[in-house]
């Protein structure tokens, strides 16, 4: 569907495996900002993901449901091409630390060089989410840590029935 004319759109990708509440808190921050957020989760199939883009894609869409607003889509391709496909002028990203910066600030010199009509904006997250993220939450559910409060409650279901199997069969291959 497109978007109404005159609506001032961003577009929030990311490869999401799994989508986290710092991702959330993008996507509402996104949201006070713009009048539309398209989430576009990258299908990278060079890339193992623990979920696949269905999956991801129908996580976020559960976790967003409250959000008016806000879309969920996967692509695949260029993410600039992504954006003009949505008619969205800015792209967002995350920036939890100093150590983002550097990969974020290649990619966005790039995507600019790309397509030098859309804008790509930082927002940072809440400080409760500055040290989460999508690997690390993985790491914990796979070892039967508590990731509750770190992933939206649909996401959380999840993880455990991809991860619990693991847990239960570890200690059997000797
Ligand atoms: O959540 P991630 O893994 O940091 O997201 C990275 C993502 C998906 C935004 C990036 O890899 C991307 O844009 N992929 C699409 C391909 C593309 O356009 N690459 C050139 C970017 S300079």
């Amino acid at each position: 569907m497109s978007p109404p004319r005159g609506a001032r759109n961003a577009l929030f990708p990311g490869s999401f495996d799994p989508f986290t509440n710092g991702h959330l808190d993008l996507a509402q921050r996104a949201l006070a900002l713009f009048d539309r957020v398209v989430i576009a989760v990258a299908h990278n199939s060079a890339k193992t993901a623990l979920f696949t883009p269905e999956e991801r894609v129908a996580m976020i869409e559960e976790s967003v449901r409250g959000l008016r607003g806000v879309t969920v889509m996967q692509f695949t391709g260029l993410l600039v091409e992504c954006a003009e496909k949505v008619k969205a002028a800015v792209i967002i990203r995350g920036l939890r630390a100093v150590s983002d910066f550097e990969f974020e600030f290649q990619m966005a010199l790039m995507n600019r060089r790309l397509a030098p009509g859309i804008e790509i904006a930082f927002l940072m997250p809440s400080q409760e989410f500055t040290y989460l993220n999508s690997t690390l939450v993985k790491e914990v559910a796979r070892h039967g840590g508590r990731v509750r409060g770190l992933v939206p409650p649909g996401v959380e279901r999840r993880l455990k029935e991809r991860l619990a199997p693991s847990r239960h069969t570890r200690g059997q291959a000797r």
